[in-house]
């Protein structure tokens, strides 16, 4: 039975919304476009390695301190940290998770609007209207970008002013089944080409000398990306979990389901731009393969153009419009964090709550729509040192002041016994101290603080 906090602030109607809505937050472009090309040039299968043990080992065990955290208060971040925690400093790490969102946010819907307008591209391009085709897609023209991140906002917005079931979850029940579907589709027309199998080799075959410190920072910081971890969201979703579900399973589907679409994606870029080679478009850049913005909206782009006709505009548009949706469910769980905040704390309305705040965060993306060098920089502090930041407070949050007593008592709720099973008593471990030693040590190494 669901307690009448959580009725009162939404729940999600089934165990599959939630996961599905969860994977949707954690499957988004960090999947689709930054994993691939990480792993690319970090060494294929070795990044491969290193980016499935983060996920596993660090990520995953997380994950279950957030919805733990998360379903025993109720509550968003801010609240869920303060209602647990000893002292009104706790809640400074809910504080610091709400900003990341913000900041996470703004620049996201900077690039999920050029995903939008990349689906104009190839329909611009396949019309025969190249002139249009090539003004749409200049990404260094701040009117476009800002004009398209206003159109994603407002897609956000309205999803999240629907609230959780109505609005997340009805939307994540659709999205998601559709962006894997698509997304086999496409790996299936990729591979089946001739010259695509290099890329299946440089992506399969790992490369260890490639592991250096910076590999395993770059690996475990994609890790805490791409499972939205470290910055409430997944707190807050499961915040409207229903107390009988079981933690342990929910947050091993989630995580399996976002490395599997991570893994899937690989296998769709790396030889999508090996059959580019093939078909004389440069993909090495200073000896580098070329990697990131330019790997999806030049690279990719060239390759459905020279598939040309009525395949090449489907495929090139599907793409884009794939990558549209994957950001669209990671969207909408960034904005819930604040908004979540705002109804708990400040008792403001839903719809009020998502229209202020997404409106809000819209300004910091239009100027970012402007100064599209600042995405670097955002990206640096908020998501590479954020994230794993706010992972390493929730777990020493978790295991020193609230206690992994406590929490047993909240996961055993919905999987009995938990704390006698090897799972259980590895996770204490972790969350103890494999976790926040590990992911401390990556940061300050990373940061230059010493060296192996
Ligand atoms: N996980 C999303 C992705 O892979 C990004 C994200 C980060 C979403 C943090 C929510 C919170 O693109």
């Amino acid at each position: 039975m669901a307690n009448s906090t959580t009725t009162a602030r939404g729940n999600w109607n089934s165990k599959l919304g939630f996961v599905l809505a969860a994977a949707g937050s954690a499957v988004g472009l960090g999947n689709i476009w930054r994993f691939p090309t990480e792993a690319a040039s970090n060494g294929g299968g070795a990044f491969l390695i290193i980016y499935l043990i983060c996920c596993f080992l660090i990520g995953f065990p997380v994950m279950m301190a957030e919805i733990t955290i998360g379903r025993k208060t109720g509550k968003n971040p801010v609240g869920a940290f303060k209602e647990l925690g000893s002292n009104s400093f706790h809640a400074l790490i809910g504080i610091w998770a709400v900003i990341c969102g913000v900041m996470i946010l703004s620049f996201y819907t900077v690039i999920a609007g050029w995903t939008i307008s990349y689906v104009f591209e190839e329909l611009f391009f396949a019309a025969g209207m190249t002139g249009w085709a090539s003004w749409i897609s200049d990404t260094s023209n701040g009117w476009l970008n800002a004009l398209f991140s206003v159109a994603f906002m407002i897609g956000t917005i309205s999803i999240i002013r629907g609230g959780v079931s109505e609005g997340i979850e009805k939307a994540t029940k659709t999205l998601m089944p559709l962006l894997f579907g698509i997304l086999i589709l496409l790996i299936g027309y990729v591979v089946l080409q001739p010259g695509s199998s290099e890329g299946l080799a440089v992506y399969l075959q790992p490369d260890f000398s490639k592991i250096t410190p910076q590999l395993i920072f770059a690996a475990m910081g994609q890790a805490f990306f791409s499972l939205s971890l470290g910055m409430g969201a997944i707190i807050t979703y499961g915040s409207y979990l229903s107390p009988d579900e079981d933690i342990p399973q929910v947050a091993a589907l989630v995580t399996g389901m976002d490395a599997l679409v991570a893994f899937l994606a690989g296998l769709l870029i790396l030889p999508a731009m090996y059959l580019a080679q093939a078909n004389g478009i440069a993909i090495f850049e200073g000896g580098q393969l070329i990697a990131g913005p330019d790997l999806i909206f030049q690279v990719l782009p060239a390759l459905f153009h020279g598939i040309g006709g009525t395949l090449g505009v489907i495929i090139g548009s599907v793409f884009f419009i794939l990558l549209s949706m994957a950001a669209l469910t990671s969207t909408i769980s960034l904005l819930e964090v604040p908004v979540s905040y705002a109804i708990d704390e400040h008792q403001i309305p839903r719809r009020k709550a998502a229209m202020i705040i997404g409106l809000g965060i819209l300004l910091i993306s239009l100027v970012i729509s402007f100064k599209v060098g600042l995405i670097g920089t955002f990206d640096f502090i908020f998501s590479q040192i954020g994230l794993p930041l706010g992972g390493i407070l929730v777990c020493v949050f978790l295991a020193y002041s609230w206690k992994t007593s406590n929490a047993f008592k909240e996961l055993e709720r919905g999987h009995a016994n938990f704390s006698q099973t090897v799972v259980g008593k590895s996770w204490k471990a972790f969350v103890m101290i494999i976790c926040p030693v590990v992911i401390l040590y990556n940061l300050l190494n990373a940061l230059g603080w010493f060296s192996l």
